[in-house]
């Protein structure tokens, strides 16, 4: 068996957090500096596959058993999440103890994967579906690649606001260009989600991961999942299939009124497929939209090109995730920008 490559994890703890992040996020900036200086703390994020080799992982194991109630990590977290760590190096040195006297809970969780359903992109969806749909059109499937925890398949329940309301379910999302929000909503006849691990937010494991997954210190994140799940049972129900998106798109088509508009959508997944998968998936689609009842919307990071459609590299867009629209009968089009999070959108071509 292969040395663990503990130089690769070291890099991978330092270059985890953007630079401009350190201040907003002092204790996890804190920890992950400790980490990143550990031998033991090295050799556990060696030993991911490859593919999750993620620094986030570990942290969020380490989050998953203090939400359990860890008597020393609880109290840390819980002091990250809802007020103010006053001294960050002190506790991540705290948790770090805790590694060592236990490393089993984090070996142990190792197998996860980091998994988060950004309710943000909400936001985004609302105005794009709105003005892809024709006036006359009152009903229309929606079917959700990536799904996660279905979340993002409730887009319509969100109100989005330009600024903080104080309700935590409230999305913020700043309008760079102007854009018409004036558009009503058709009404959802289905909604239909695929994911190789679909999460349940009634299940309490499932709850609980993709809040470790959150970082301790972005509050309203965690404030507006809180609320999301004691709202769920009241939003209207959906079908969550299990596996990739090739393999079970025919089943979400079946399970969608043929009868009705299809929008088909992916978030911030096309990015976790093979170069064979997303060309597959690409073509799929756009065999599909050829048809006039089915719509794609595709809002991925710019690792992620179609064919066809010109990723601007603008470096005002950095780290920005691009929106391409298909519409019923037409072809791929960049649509324009928006946050990976939906905190602010901005068209780039007329509607
Ligand atoms: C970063 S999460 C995004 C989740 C959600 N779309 C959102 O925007 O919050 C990526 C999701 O894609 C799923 N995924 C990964 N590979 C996939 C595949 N081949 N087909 C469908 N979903 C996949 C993962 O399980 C995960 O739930």
């Amino acid at each position: 068996m292969a040395a663990p490559d503990l130089d690769d994890a070291r890099k991978r703890y330092h270059f985890a957090l953007p630079p401009e992040d350190y201040q907003r996020l002092p204790f996890y900036a804190a920890l992950l500096h400790e980490l990143e200086r550990d031998t033991l703390a090295l050799e556990l994020l060696a030993s991911v596959r490859l593919e999750q080799r993620n620094p986030m992982l570990v942290l969020a194991t380490l989050q998953l058993a203090a939400l359990r109630g860890h008597s020393v990590l609880g109290p840390i977290y819980d002091t990250a999440r809802h007020g103010h760590i006053e001294d960050p190096e002190g506790a991540a040195l705290r948790v770090l103890d805790v590694v060592h006297e236990t490393p089993e809970l984090v070996r142990g969780e190792l197998w996860r994967s980091t998994q988060t359903n950004e309710p943000g992109r909400s936001a985004i969806l609302q105005v794009l579906i709105a003005n892809l749909v024709a006036d006359s059109i009152e009903e229309i499937s929606v079917i959700e690649v990536g799904t996660s925890a279905g979340i993002n398949l409730c887009f319509d329940q969100f109100p989005v606001r330009s600024r903080d309301d104080g309700n935590p379910l409230t999305l913020i999302c700043e309008d760079l260009t102007p854009i018409d929000r004036s558009r009503k909503m058709p009404s959802i006849k289905s909604r239909v989600g695929i994911d190789p691990n679909p999460l349940d937010l009634s299940n309490e494991d499932d709850r609980l991961w993709l809040k470790a997954c959150l970082w301790p210190e972005e509050r309203r994140r965690h404030e507006r999942l809180d609320a999301i799940v004691a709202v769920r049972a009241s939003w209207p129900s959906v079908i969550e299939l299990t596996g990739s998106a090739l393999e079970r798109l025919d089943d979400a088509f079946n399970l969608s009124d043929a009868d009705t508009l299809t929008v088909v959508i992916n978030t911030w997944v096309a990015f976790y497929f093979t170069p064979d998968e997303q060309r597959a998936y690409f073509n799929e689609l756009t065999r599909r939209c050829r048809q006039n009842n089915v719509a794609w919307i595709s809002i991925e990071s710019t690792m992620v090109t179609w064919p066809g459609v010109n990723v601007d590299e603008e470096a005002h867009h950095r780290g920005a995730s691009q929106i391409v629209v298909t519409n019923p009968g037409s072809s791929p089009t960049h649509w324009g920008w928006c946050h990976a999070h939906g905190r602010w959108l901005e068209q780039t071509t007329s509607s």
